[in-house]
Formats: structure tokens, C-alpha cells, sequence
């Protein structure tokens, strides 16, 4: 909290594939890109198809995105912090030509 605006969540800002997206404070990666009206940020490895958050708790895997370099992390359960890096991913199947 800021000394400015007392109660109010301090404000933070991430990027999604090199956009800059407002959130605040305690939100998740996802809740983030939610409220941005982002839905989605990967696709599927057969199909292409888009995904984003699908059961919200950590268990689906739907909402994988690359933080800092991390991949592979649920977006749904990963605290943003200020200056996140998040890249959307897009996976081949093992062994598909690229
Ligand atoms: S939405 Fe299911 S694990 Fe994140």
C-alpha cells in the first residue's frame, strides 16, 4: 500500500508477450490477463487451439505461460510480482517438424 492512497492495492505491471498489462497487487498471472480481457495466452500443441484459464485451481494445465524465463508455469496460481515477463506458449508435439 501506498502512503499515497492508503487501503488502495499497491499497483504493479507485467507483460504479456512484450505488452505491458495493469494489475495490482495479489493478483495471479491470470487474474491479471482476465481482467485485461485477455482469454487466452497458449495454444494447443495439435490443433492450434486457444487456451487460457479453464478450471482456475491448478489442476487443468490449460493456463501454461513462460515467466521469467520459467516455462510451464500455471498462470492461475502464480502470484504477479512488478516487471514479470510472461510469454505465451506454443508447443509443437515431440517430434513434429517445426
Ligand atoms: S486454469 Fe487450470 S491449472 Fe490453471
Amino acid at each position: 500500500m501506498t502512503p499515497e492512497s492508503p487501503g488502495a492495492p499497491d499497483p504493479l505491471t507485467i507483460t504479456l508477450d512484450g505488452e505491458p498489462v495493469a494489475g495490482t497487487a495479489g493478483q495471479t498471472v491470470a487474474g491479471i490477463l482476465l481482467a485485461a480481457r485477455r482469454r487466452s495466452w497458449r495454444t494447443t500443441s495439435v490443433d492450434a487451439a486457444p487456451r487460457g484459464v479453464f478450471c482456475g485451481i491448478g489442476v487443468c494445465f490449460d493456463c501454461l505461460v513462460t515467466v521469467n524465463g520459467d516455462r510451464d508455469v500455471r498462470a492461475c496460481l502464480r502470484r504477479a510480482a512488478d516487471g514479470d515477463v510472461v510469454e505465451s506458449q506454443h508447443d509443437p508435439l515431440p517430434g513434429a517438424a517445426s
